[in-house]
């Protein structure tokens, strides 16, 4: 069980739920968002004009397009304000044992008909490239519409975070992990259609195998993905997502009390020739 948290740290997680995401490699929190917040979100992401500016497309084996929008500040935005709230911020300083700090955020574009798959791979197997020494990295994935098997919902290899962090390599566009291993994970770990409704919060592990399929029905799946960094993982180096960077954490009710807040350049959005990922 971690025992070095913030003082101020409220522990929004029960000690099953600790014991789930080290076990798993990921706890799914249903309504962790309700249906106002969600509103707000799904207002601020048709509307977001900045969002949209800086939003691009990345390419599946199949020349399918997926889009997405992502930023390293959180900035005091809705989306900003989302990713600093105590529901997401202290539960990841449970699982994580420690002060965290945002990594960055990115909101999924999923189109009806058009959006692409994402191969299988872990998170930590990019970051660890960006001079992160321990897989002490986690991401909260938050739908904003309801995923199902249908339109492309997040699957896991359940468990799979246990056998560490496994070799990547380029496919299309991106950047997945190696087949073989895959492979033989899928034989031993339980596949799971991480299917959610608007609200729900997946907690998950930096080295938990996921993926998706792409979506082939006539609903969107959108949902924003908050990453999060432990600070005593401070980067060796740079890279294009911030080092140790202090997170002034916001209660819960700045939610609604922020209301459909679009963002600032401040959040310094991702430019995709500077994703290596
Ligand atoms: C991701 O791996 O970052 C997202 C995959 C997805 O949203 O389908
Ligand atoms: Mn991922």
């Amino acid at each position: 069980m971690p025992t070095d948290l913030p003082a101020d740290n409220t522990q929004p997680l029960r000690p099953q739920q600790i014991e789930q995401f080290e076990r798993d490699g990921y706890v799914l929190i249903e309504g962790l968002f309700d249906e106002e917040e969600i509103d707000l979100m799904l207002r601020v992401a048709r509307e977001d004009r900045l969002l949209h500016e800086h939003a691009f497309e990345r390419e599946d084996t199949q020349g399918r397009q997926s889009r997405l929008s992502l930023w390293n500040h959180p900035g005091d935005d809705l989306f900003g304000i989302v990713s600093r709230s105590r529901r997401i911020v202290d539960a990841m300083e449970q699982l994580l044992g420690g002060e965290v700090y945002h990594y960055h955020s990115k909101l999924m574009l999923k189109e009806p008909r058009t959006g692409g798959a994402w191969e299988w791979h872990q998170d930590y197997g990019y970051w660890y490239q960006n001079g992160c020494l321990l897989p002490l990295m986690a991401s909260c994935l938050i739908a904003l519409d309801r995923a199902s098997r249908a339109n492309g919902c997040l699957q896991v290899l359940k468990g799979s975070q246990q056998m560490g962090r496994v070799e990547h390599g380029r496919f299309g566009e991106q950047t997945g992990a190696d087949p073989e291993r895959v492979e033989a994970a899928r034989e031993r770990f339980e596949h799971v259609y991480c299917q959610l409704d608007p609200g729900a919060g997946l907690f998950f592990h930096g080295n938990l195998l996921h993926a998706s399929d792409a979506n082939t029905s006539p609903d969107s799946r959108w949902s924003l993905i908050c990453c999060y960094n432990a600070a005593r993982n401070d980067p060796y180096k740079e890279s294009h997502h911030p080092r140790y960077t202090p997170l002034d954490k916001v209660p819960d009710t700045a939610v609604k009390q922020i209301g459909a807040k679009p963002s600032a350049a401040e959040k310094a959005f991702l430019d995709p020739a500077d994703d290596r990922s």
